[in-house]
């Protein structure tokens, strides 16, 4: 018992200790904007995308600016998980920044988080390196990716 409890101070004093930008009750509150799909991203699982009720519009409208600290997410199931009803595996994660300030990383701010709601990391440059090819019309919007 003892080292269970060592062991996951050493964890987390050692792990990235950020929270995930998503609430846990994130289905109850965030809207579903992109429907169960495989990824077209080189991992090949299959994917949903959330969005909350900051990004909603821009990302359906795909005009509007997203407001800074709007949220996106994409949940990644397992590649036999046709239908996105197992368990979550993933959830990687962009808040919008504000307009001008870190336009390295498009000024979204990047996140990466296991299904237990780990952070596993955060503003890993290849998000935004990947993110700013696809997230341009007539595909993508603004740093976003997924084809309506
Ligand atoms: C090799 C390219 C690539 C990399 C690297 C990448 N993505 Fe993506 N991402 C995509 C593509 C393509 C989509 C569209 C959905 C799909 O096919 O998976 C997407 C979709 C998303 C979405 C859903 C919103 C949207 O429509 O764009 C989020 C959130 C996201 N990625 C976050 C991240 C984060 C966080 C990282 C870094 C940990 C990351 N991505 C790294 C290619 C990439």
């Amino acid at each position: 018992m003892r080292w269970v409890l060592l062991l996951s101070f050493v964890v987390a004093a050692c792990g990235d200790d950020g929270t995930p930008v998503f609430p846990d009750d994130y289905e109850a509150t965030y809207t579903e904007v992109r429907d169960c799909r495989q990824s077209g991203d080189h991992d090949l699982n299959n994917i949903r995308v959330l969005a909350d009720p900051a990004a909603l519009g821009p990302y359906q409208d795909r005009t509007t600016p997203f407001p800074e600290g709007a949220v996106v997410i994409k949940v990644q199931y397992e590649f036999g998980d046709i239908d996105c009803s197992g368990e979550v595996q993933r959830v990687t994660a962009m808040e919008k920044l504000a307009v001008g300030s870190d336009p390295t990383n498009l000024d979204w701010f990047w996140q990466s988080v296991d299904g237990d709601g780990k952070v596993l990391d955060e503003q890993l440059p290849r998000c935004a390196g990947c993110h700013q090819g696809c997230g341009v019309p007539p595909d993508g919007y603004d740093g976003t990716c997924t084809l309506p």
